[in-house]
Formats: structure tokens, sequence, C-alpha cells
């Protein structure tokens, strides 16, 4: 078990945690939120928290005068919309940076092996960092959201990021449904990305219960894995188990690979660590 960690980017840092709250600078910007697990310290002058361009309390957003509807935020060669949402989020998860490089490490593998285009399906793919990252490098994504906002959103970055040209399929389904239909339409994938809530809705209502519906959902991507795979990823957050749960589930569900498993953290600037979710990735490549 291992924990899998990031210092975060030229436009991503976590500056500080503790008393329940996170500090982060996403691009120019930074931002106070809530974290019910940062119950240590914070390691900065209370003047440096104060200090903060926009700060989540009491469920709504206390922004300066002058703080945007949106900004842009950069990933490498990316460009996607950051925004305030009323779930304390900003439509990046910094930590999933981890993942991106290595979907891109695992797709030019390949792309040294052959000249094949790999295809890969992004389930609960929110505003689609991920999907980008797999289409800019040469993938066929398809990628599906129970959320219709979500995906305008994703929408929205495909074009900040000028990738239009680029194949992503984007679906509005509950991720069961639509996977128990590619099962029937016999379609295959060579990678599959998955991050689901705790809880959630399909788009008709269907309920997305994580200890009930994850096992249904890796069950039914089992047989959508192609027969020379790439990678199949699966993170949680928010979920009273270990990751031992996810390596004993893909143990069950998949072939033979390179498996990882442990926790995804943000490394603050100075030495401390903050968890983020827990994180199974098994490669084939
Ligand atoms: C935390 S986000 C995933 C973040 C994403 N991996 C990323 O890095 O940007 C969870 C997403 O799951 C979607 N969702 C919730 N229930 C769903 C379901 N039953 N089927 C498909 N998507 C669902 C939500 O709309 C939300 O966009």
């Amino acid at each position: 078990m291992k924990v899998i960690s990031t210092k975060g980017w030229s436009d991503y840092g976590l500056l500080d945690s503790g008393n329940g709250l996170r500090l982060e600078r996403f691009g120019k910007f930074v931002i106070s939120k809530p974290d019910p697990q940062a119950i240590w310290n914070q390691s900065l002058a209370k003047s440096q928290w104060e200090a903060a361009d926009a700060k989540f309390q009491n469920d709504t957003w206390i922004k300066k005068s002058d703080f945007p509807q949106n900004w842009h935020v950069n990933y490498k060669e990316l460009k996607f919309l950051a925004k305030l949402t009323p779930f304390k989020h900003t439509g990046i998860f910094p930590e999933q940076s981890l993942n991106w490089d290595f979907i891109e490490e695992k797709i030019n593998n390949q792309k040294s092996i052959n000249n094949s285009k790999p295809y890969i399906l992004n389930l609960f793919a929110y505003t689609g960092i991920a999907s980008l990252v797999a289409a800019a490098n040469g993938a066929k994504v398809t990628h599906v959201d129970a959320s219709k906002p979500s995906i305008a959103w994703a929408k929205e970055n495909q074009t900040l990021s000028n990738l239009l040209d680029k194949p992503i399929r984007y679906i509005l389904d509950d991720a069961i449904e639509f996977c128990a239909r590619e099962i029937r339409r016999g379609d295959k994938y060579d990678g599959i990305i998955m991050d689901p809530p705790v809880y959630g809705h399909g788009p008709n209502g269907e309920l997305w219960d994580f200890n009930k519906s994850f096992p249904i959902l890796l069950d039914h991507c089992s047989k959508l894995l192609s027969d020379k795979p790439l990678f199949v990823i699966a993170n949680a957050y928010a979920v009273s188990a270990s990751a031992i749960m996810l390596k004993n589930l893909f143990e069950d569900y998949f072939p033979k690979g390179n498996l990882e498993y442990g926790e995804l953290a943000l490394e603050q600037e100075s030495t401390r660590l903050l968890s983020t979710g827990i994180i199974s990735r098994l490669s084939f490549i």
C-alpha cells in the first residue's frame, strides 16, 4: 500500500491545511474551504488565511469584490475553467493530476509499440480533464457523466484547450446503465477511469450507492476491457473504507497486471500531506 502524492504544478498549490480547512492556489486566486479531516494545526499565519480571495463559509462563498465568475487554470498544454460551485468545488480535483500523468504515460507506452488509437472510457467524468489528457495524447474517448451542467463544462474545457478536433464522445447517462448497454453492444475499451462519489444519481434518478453499486460497475467494466488493455483506474473519496477494499475488488474482477493501491494525497508547501481519497491503479503496459 502506498501514498501517491503531488506537489501540484505551476497553476496549483496546496498552501496550508488545518483547523478543518484547506488553503489552495488555483491559478492566480487563493481560496480556503472546509476539509473535515484536516483537524491538525495550521502552519501559516492567520493573516495569510484571511488574505484568501474566496472563502467557503456556512455553505456559501465569501468572495473579494473583484473575484471573477470563472477563471483559467493551465496544466501542461491544457487550459480549463475554474468556477466556485455551490458544493465548494472548483471544477478541478488537483490530486487527479497524478492520474492525468499516469494516463498520458500509458497511452504513450502503447504508441511506442504500435500506432493504434486506444479507446478510453471515463466514467463519472465531471469537467473532463482526464478526457482531455487522453484525447490530447491520441486516444478515442467516451466521457460519461450523469450531470448536464458537468458535460457542458467539459465541452467548454475542450474548446478552451483547442482540442475540438479530438474524438471525445459525451454521454449523459448513469454509469452502470451505460456500461450494461455497452456490454450488449459488444464494445470494448483499452483504458477505464472511474471516480465515483459515495452517493449520486443517474439522469433518470438511478441511485448510485458506492458500497452496493461499485462491485456491479466493476463486474461490467471487467466485461468491457479489451484483450490488449492499458489500464484501469478507480479512486474513491469520502468512503469509509481502506484502499485494501479497492485492491481486493480489483483482484476479484480484473486480470493480472501491475496493481498499485493506496492513498492519493496533496503535498503542502511544508512537509505535510493532505489525503484526498483512496486509489487502485492497474496497468498492463
Ligand atoms: C467527483 S466527480 C468526479 C471528478 C472527476 N473524476 C474529475 O477528476 O474531474 C463525480 C461525478 O460523478 C457524477 N455522477 C454521480 N452519480 C453518477 C451516476 N450514477 N452515473 C454517472 N455519473 C454520476 C457527478 O455528476 C460528478 O460529475
